[in-house]
């Protein structure tokens, strides 16, 4: 279980006021779960994942994986942004060993490892290409296939659809349903869409405009008959799915009213 307890983030903003970012978010994310974080700008969602992977302290709470604190970084979670970060002198296949070098695990098992990952993301015809020759959705592939190598306890994603246009988009999401699927990992992942929400969450969770709070969340199924039929079509048209996103949608206009009533 990853277990979030009452996280709470203060910054201080550049002319010495406390902005806070989080406000006693409470989450537990259990193994084979794909948990969405949806939200507006703004509204504190790079922050939870960023504490998450231990990039930057709570002010207040706490946040464990299986039961150990987090502190800092660590192998046993990956972490896929918006931009790619890979590295463009490298292959594509050594950008996905990259991180197993460090964990001291031989070359030969390096690149068996990574070409296997490479495969799970449909892109083992492209182990030797450099990063520049591929597409926005094959550079997020990659970047998915570095962040599992490590075999980590749970995958971290902060929008990493969120710069592709929606036809990739939609294919990798479908991509990473399977994914999910095949390899049972635990899943965090931000977006602004409520369609990818809800095509992608077990559990969706609705954050409030800063400080962020959850107002709502949402066990879902519709995920797991994506994975089964292999095709979101028939839940994105289904009647259950469309009424929840008007759902969705009237409950982040009423927390934006509200705020706007309190500043
Ligand atoms: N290092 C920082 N110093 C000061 N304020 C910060 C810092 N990082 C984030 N904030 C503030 O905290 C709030 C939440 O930021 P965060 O990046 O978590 O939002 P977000 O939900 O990820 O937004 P977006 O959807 O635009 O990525 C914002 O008001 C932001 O200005
Ligand atoms: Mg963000």
């Amino acid at each position: 279980m990853l277990r979030i307890d009452q996280a709470t983030v203060f910054f201080a903003a550049r002319d010495g006021r406390a902005v806070q970012a989080l406000d006693r978010v409470s989450l537990d994310i259990p193994e084979g779960s794909f948990v969405v974080a949806l939200g507006t700008s703004g509204c504190g969602k790079s922050t939870l994942l960023n504490a998450m992977a231990g990039f930057l302290p709570l002010s207040h709470g706490s946040i464990t994986l299986d039961g150990r604190p987090i502190i800092g970084p660590g192998a046993d979670r990956g972490v896929v942004f918006q931009k790619d970060t890979l590295l463009p002198w490298k292959s594509v296949l050594d950008n996905v060993a990259l991180g197993l070098k460090f964990a001291g695990i031989s070359r030969t098992e390096r690149r068996d490892r990574a070409m296997e990952l490479l495969r799970l993301v449909g892109l083992q015809d492209f182990a030797n290409a450099a990063p520049y020759e591929l597409s926005g959705g094959m550079r997020q592939r990659v970047g998915i296939a570095r962040a599992l190598a490590p075999d980590p306890a749970i995958l971290l994603m902060d929008e990493p659809f969120g710069a592709l246009d929606s036809m990739t988009r939609e294919q990798m999401q479908e991509l990473l349903v399977s994914v999910w699927s095949r390899t049972g990992k635990r899943i965090f992942f931000i977006t602004h869409s409520i369609d990818e929400a809800l095509v992608l969450g077990t559990q969706v969770v609705v954050m409030s405009p800063r400080p962020g709070r959850i107002v709502a969340r949402f066990d879902l199924d519709f995920v797991r008959t994506i994975a089964r039929d292999g095709d979101p079509r028939a839940v994105k048209t289904s009647v259950a799915f469309t009424g929840l996103r008007e759902d969705i949608r009237a409950i982040i206009h009423q927390s934006e009213d509200q705020k706007e009533l309190v500043s």
